[in-house]
């Protein structure tokens, strides 16, 4: 189960990316147009993160698309995943570009049918268009279930890249219909983490630690306070000088309610 990031902002996919759960890059010629960078200028910085899997599509006809795949496999190596149209000519490019053991993408998937073609072209992954056959009155996510049904049968090895998403729900509805990746804009993975009872328990949760760990220091982070070496405090009391070994970040300094018999605290006669 992959999560790809489907956009061409470099920012933004560095944001998603630094959290350690993406495991992909998807692109098209809009997104790029929308970044405002030469698409391979886009490339070179996901490769210098270090993104493994990146999609970059390429146009024209077979031939324009063979030789473009070959020198951006040429120039970005393994992170370069060709991503070509399901049309005949696209279909002749990811043949001779995946014999040459180059990964490809088929893109704009939006039936089974094409599916099926571009598993037997050899294609790495196919990426149904969820959103797009929804926007037409179409199961995107009964597309996907369909070709993924289809391969299993089949024992294909082709992958299923559902894109086109552009809410949570239709995430985990792709995973629940058994696609392998979902590529997705940066503000649908954001809002993955999101829960209003999340939110409501941490909020409990966090005033309870508060009430347990009323003169704690470093925010929540217990492991920080271990490696903090707090000054020892001295002061007096009816007559005592004590001192307190404020080290414990377990200790709860309550100067009107110390326990003498506490190893923690000695008493200087
Ligand atoms: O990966 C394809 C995707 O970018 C298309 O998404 O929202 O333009 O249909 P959308």
């Amino acid at each position: 189960m992959k999560i790809f990031i489907d956009s061409a902002d470099v920012w933004a996919i560095k944001d998603a990316y630094e959290t350690g759960l993406i495991d992909g890059v998807t692109t098209n010629p809009t997104l790029i147009m929308k970044s405002g960078r030469h698409p391979e200028q886009v490339y070179q910085k996901l490769k210098d993160m270090g993104i493994g899997d990146i999609s970059m599509e390429v146009v024209g006809n077979a031939e324009a698309m063979i030789s473009e795949g070959r020198r951006l496999k040429a120039k970005f190596g393994d992170c370069a995943t060709i991503k070509v149209p399901c049309t005949p000519d696209g279909l002749l490019a990811c043949r001779t570009l995946s014999k040459e053991l180059i990964r490809v993408n088929v893109t704009l998937i939006f039936s089974t049918a094409q599916a099926i073609l571009a598993a037997k072209a050899g294609a790495t992954y196919v990426s149904p268009f969820v959103g797009r056959l929804e926007d037409n009155s179409h199961s995107g996510v009964e597309v996907t279930r369909s070709i993924v049904d289809v391969y299993k049968r089949h024992g294909v090895h082709t992958e299923v890249l559902a894109a086109s998403i552009r809410d949570v729900a239709k995430v985990t509805l792709a995973f629940w219909n058994g696609a392998h990746i979902c590529t997705i804009p940066p503000t649908v993975f954001e809002k993955m983490y999101n829960h209003v009872l999340t939110d409501a328990g941490l909020k409990i949760f966090d005033e309870d630690h508060k009430t347990t760990f009323p003169t704690e220091r470093v925010g929540g982070d217990m492991d920080a306070l271990g490696d903090i070496s707090y000054p020892p405090i001295t002061g007096t009391d009816d007559g005592f000088t004590y001192t307190i070994n404020t080290d414990d970040p377990l200790l709860d300094i309550d100067f009107g309610d110390y326990n003498e018999d506490d190893p923690r605290i000695g008493f200087i006669p």
